[in-house]
């Protein structure tokens, strides 16, 4: 009885697993279009549009981690977390993703190592905005 629950419990962790890489790659389009695509579409305030690859060449030159973090910690008009503050990093990182492919990149979903390194980029840049 106690073994066949556990063996559930490990398939469903391992379904779980299973699915979370295919979920994230589809939740970038849906969280951009829930949440990003009021300015990223018309291009408000500035705001590097949709598919612009002129104007997304220099981000992707940027790189991942730097845009992700700083796009998630708030830039001039971007507001942090797009404005949606329960919107968390891996979310916010795949929207990333879907823009910038949309835009000339080929950018993976973020692993566990660069998820790390977008944190840390994050904190560092929420530091050297309070000072
Ligand atoms: C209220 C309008 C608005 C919303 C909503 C918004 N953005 Fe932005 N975003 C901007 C503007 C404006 C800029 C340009 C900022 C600048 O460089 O002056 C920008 C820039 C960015 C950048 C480039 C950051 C950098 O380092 O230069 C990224 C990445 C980004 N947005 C991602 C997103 C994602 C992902 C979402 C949705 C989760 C989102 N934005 C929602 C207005 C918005």
């Amino acid at each position: 009885m106690m073994r066949s629950i556990a063996v559930s419990c490990l398939i469903s962790a391992s379904t779980l697993l299973m699915f979370s890489g295919a979920s994230l790659a589809n939740s970038g389009e849906s969280v951009y279009k829930q949440v990003c695509a009021s300015c990223h579409t018309p291009g408000v305030a500035g705001a590097p549009k949709l598919g612009d690859k002129a104007k997304w060449a220099a981000l992707i030159k940027e790189g991942q981690v730097q845009i992700t973090a700083h796009g998630y910690v708030g830039v001039r008009g971007m507001p942090a977390k797009g404005g949606k503050p329960d919107l968390g990093v891996s979310d916010f990182a795949a929207s990333v993703v879907y823009m910038a492919n949309q835009s000339g990149a080929n950018w993976k979903n973020p692993d566990d190592a660069m998820l790390r390194k977008i944190d840390a980029e994050i904190q560092r840049r929420q530091t050297q905005l309070r000072k």
